[in-house]
């Protein structure tokens, strides 16, 4: 049975309680990080909990914690549930206020929980050797998809549509661009150039993203970040995505259409290999 944290406390799970006043209960009014841990380490840290430290300040929310009790928590859940491969959730709401749409008094304390999940073989999942498929959809999230809030029906929505389609995935798709996927980061290759979209408010500012595009240029790989459609992906000789629970997964087909050989790429397979060795190096 796992051990969970909620608001102080480590407990277990049937034990952990929020209350019903919670804003992430009523409003979606909370922001969450999910951070891999491989061979029982946390990889890249510090990105999410920059990112954490910075969707908090775009909603004006309070930190719970500082960065260094977060690493501990995060710590501690690894080993008290013994975790080897896998993820760790956290996500922090504005607490609980009798139901207003206004923001309660700043107050207020934010609400904090974090759970594990185990994963074993995670770096070594299947998939990353057939591929995914993944079909286009168009996106219909909120504006402000560069914080990273709970408000995922949508993309949870759209992994129903995607395996009604026989797919894995789905590629969210705005104004003739993709922006992403509906978990993680987008990407085709075409001869040595990768392409993905530009940072901005469309799109969640992936660190797994981050990592990769720094070790695609560090291994001389030509990175374009630009917007691309549906068609030039499915014109391309490969498309992956990332995410820190999938790492670099390559993608196979589009809307039916297979992406260069229909098999992952090289390019795909040589980024997850460069991206799970650096990062284990530096996990803490
Ligand atoms: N999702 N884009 C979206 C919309 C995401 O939800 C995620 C991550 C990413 C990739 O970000 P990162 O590399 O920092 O994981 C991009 C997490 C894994 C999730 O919701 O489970």
């Amino acid at each position: 049975m796992r051990t969970v944290y909620v608001n102080g406390d480590y407990v277990a799970e049937e034990d952990a309680k929020i209350s019903i006043f919670d804003r992430g209960f009523l409003f979606a009014d909370g922001v969450y990080e999910v951070t891999s841990v491989l061979d029982g380490k946390l990889i890249d840290f510090p990105g999410h909990a920059a990112r954490l430290a910075r969707s908090l300040r775009e909603l004006e929310m309070p930190a719970p914690v500082t960065e260094e009790e977060l690493l501990e928590i995060h710590r501690e859940l690894v080993a008290r549930n013994d975790i080897t491969e896998g993820l760790v959730y956290l996500q922090v709401t504005r607490g609980a206020a009798d139901r207003d749409f206004m923001f309660p008094d700043a107050d207020t304390p934010p609400s904090l929980v974090l759970f594990t999940q185990a994963k074993p073989g995670l770096a070594d999942a299947p998939a990353a050797k057939t591929g995914i498929k993944v079909i286009s959809i168009p996106d219909r999230r909120w504006g402000r998809r560069d914080i990273k809030t709970v408000q995922l029906l949508y993309p949870s929505m759209g992994k129903m549509m995607a395996k009604a389609a026989g797919a894995q995935d789905a590629w969210m798709v705005e104004d003739g661009a993709v922006t992403e996927g509906t978990s993680n980061n987008a990407y085709i290759v075409k001869g040595n150039t990768i392409i993905t979209r530009h940072l901005g408010e469309e799109i969640l500012h992936g660190i797994t993203r981050a990592a990769v595009l720094r070790m695609a240029s560090e291994a001389q790989m030509q990175v374009e970040e630009r917007s691309f459609t549906i068609e030039e992906a499915m014109a391309a000789d490969e498309a992956f995505v990332t995410s820190a629970s999938t790492f670099v997964m390559p993608v196979v087909e589009i809307d039916g259409a297979a992406i260069g050989t229909g098999a992952p790429g090289p390019v795909a397979a040589r980024l997850r290999e460069i991206y799970l060795d650096e990062s284990r190096k530096v996990a803490i």
